[in-house]
Parts: C-alpha cells; structure tokens; sequence
C-alpha cells in the first residue's frame, strides 16, 4: 500500500485484509502483560496534526509503539508551523529528518492528498487522520472492525448513519466504506445537514430517524460540528438549534427501545452526551463506542503494517 488517503477508491479486498490483520493483531495481543511485537523496529513514524485529537493521535502513538517503531507527535502549535512554515515545506522537513510515514490531521480538505503529491519521491508514506469535512479513512476502518466483532459480517447488514452528515468525513469515509464490504446504509439527517451531491452517493436519504431504527443493524451517531458551522451571521444560521436537533435526531432511550436487540450502537467521538446521544444510551450495553475505541488501536496497527513493514515481515513476528 502506498498511502492510506481515503476509502472512496479503497479496494475492498486490501480494507479487509486490514481488518484481518487488525484481528490477528488482537488475537496475538491479547492478556499479553507487554504489549510490544518487533514488527516496525527501526521506522519512523510522525504525527503531524493541525487539528485537535485525542483518539486518533493518541491511538496511532500507541499503534507505532506497540509494534517498536520511533513515534514523534508534532503539533501544528508547538512547531515552527506557528513561525508560518507552509504545509509542503514541513512536510519535506518531516521527510528529510527521517520519517518512514507522516499521518496527518489538517482542516483543509484535500491536504493529505497534497502532502502525498508532495512527498512522491521521497518514499515517506502518508496517512490521511482526517482532512476538513472530506474523509477519515482508519476510524471507518475501526468501525467496519467493530460492526464485524458484533455482528459477524458487514454483507446486507443495514446501517443508519445520523446527524451532521454534510460537515462528517466520519460519514463519507463509512458510506464508501461500508458500500465496498456490502452494507446497506442509510443517511439520516435533515436536509440542510445533508450535502449537496448526496444523490450520487451509494446510499438512501432519510429525514425520518424513528421510522429507520427498527430495521437498523447498527445505528451510527455523528458529532455535530458547531466549529464547522460557520453560514449564516447571529440569528441566521440554517441549522437547527441544539434543541430541535436534540428532539429530531438525538438517540434516546426511547429511540434505543425501536433498535432490534441485535443492533449496535456507534459514535466517533468526542460525544455530546445529552445532546446527539443519551448517556444512558452511550453507556447501554448496545453501545460499542468503547470497543470502537479499542478497535483504533488494532487497525492502525494494520495500516502501519501494510505501509511500513517489508515482505518478509510477519504480521506478529
Ligand atoms: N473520532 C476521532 O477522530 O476522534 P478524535 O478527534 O479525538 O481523534
């Protein structure tokens, strides 16, 4: 694998033989008292995040370290990006002092793109950790993860993806996602937190979430992006207010109570507990946000894996 930039154009049998990997990672890990496979000894890895993170940054760290690589963060707010260095030129400077993979979180859609652009001929491989509304690709990678420990297979399984689609690159990475390993899924929102080109999008578009949770599979809450929320001055904004969201789209637990008993629950994260999901639903046993967590950790360990270690590298040796 080259870079990992997005899932639209991922082809589903690499996405699954990194789910697979990240399964095996977690079988040999397993009740292990130390947690450190060689795999990676001797590669370099960065974070370099213009955003903020707990998840993502952290579970990629711990991803690296788990599997001996060197992991470096840098922060766009300790760097001499505060100085006004450009994108590309940290970039190349990141490359030349030794990084294997750069993985990075940028509010510009499109960045991790430019820095792979950037980066071609150096051999630094680039992960994409969320690029402005655009994709994410390994948190849906650790939710495919996560449905499939739950329930068995993603194939005809149907998935309702809820809330602030039009700002989510959670969604758009699960919509291409999911749709390569065979799901059904369904955008639930109200039409202005829908983006324009959804009919293009292999999915069905919903504005009812009652009428769609008894045929759920798994029902996917979104974070409602309030920073990303920037049309329409004081009193002009065409979203709705928290509250009407709340009432329209938040996850109850009387919503919880239409779910099939089977069905799982996810968010991201952060959550809005109270306002797109109940606490009482978060901490439910249908919850696996805590497993997606978890699952973080597994998958990035794949994708490392699949960029970093050479062929005659096991996944666990
Ligand atoms: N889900 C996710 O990307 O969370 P963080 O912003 O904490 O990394």
């Amino acid at each position: 694998m080259k870079h990992l930039l997005a899932t639209d154009g991922l082809d589903p049998e690499l996405a699954t033989s990194i789910l697979d990997t990240a399964d095996e990672l977690k079988r040999t890990l397993l009740g292990r008292e130390v947690r450190k496979l060689p795999t990676l000894r001797g590669r370099t890895v960065i974070t370099l995040f213009y955003e903020n993170s707990t998840r993502t940054r952290v579970s990629f760290e711990i991803a690296g370290k788990w599997m001996s690589a060197d992991v470096v963060n840098v922060s766009a707010g300790g760097s001499s990006v505060g100085k006004g260095e450009s994108l590309r030129d940290t970039a190349l400077t990141l490359s030349a002092a030794g990084a294997d993979c750069v993985i990075i979180r940028h509010p510009a859609s499109g960045a991790a793109h430019r820095l792979a652009g950037w980066l071609g001929e150096t051999g630094t491989k680039v992960v994409n950790a969320g690029d402005g509304t655009h994709e994410h690709p390994t948190q849906a990678l650790l939710d495919a993860a996560t449905l499939r420990d739950r329930l068995g297979s993603l194939d005809g399984r149907r998935v309702a993806i809820v809330g602030d689609v039009v700002h989510s690159r959670v969604a758009r990475s699960n919509v291409h996602l999911l749709a390569a390993l065979g799901a059904e899924v369904v955008l639930v929102a109200p039409p202005t937190l829908l983006p324009v080109g959804v009919e293009s999008w292999p999915v069905t578009v919903s504005h009812q979430l009652d009428a769609e949770l008894p045929a759920a599979d798994a029902v996917m809450m979104l974070r409602v992006q309030a920073e990303r929320m920037t049309g329409g001055g004081p009193g002009q904004s065409f979203f709705p207010s928290a509250r009407e969201y709340s009432i329209a789209y938040g996850l109850n637990e009387k919503r919880l109570a239409l779910l099939a008993d089977h069905a799982v629950v996810l968010h991201p994260g952060p959550m809005l507990r109270g306002m797109e999901i109940a606490s009482a639903v978060a901490d439910s046993p249908a919850s696996a946000i805590t497993e997606q967590v978890r699952n973080g950790v597994h998958v990035r360990m794949a994708v490392l894996y699949h960029l970093l270690a050479g062929e005659e590298e096991g996944v666990a040796a």
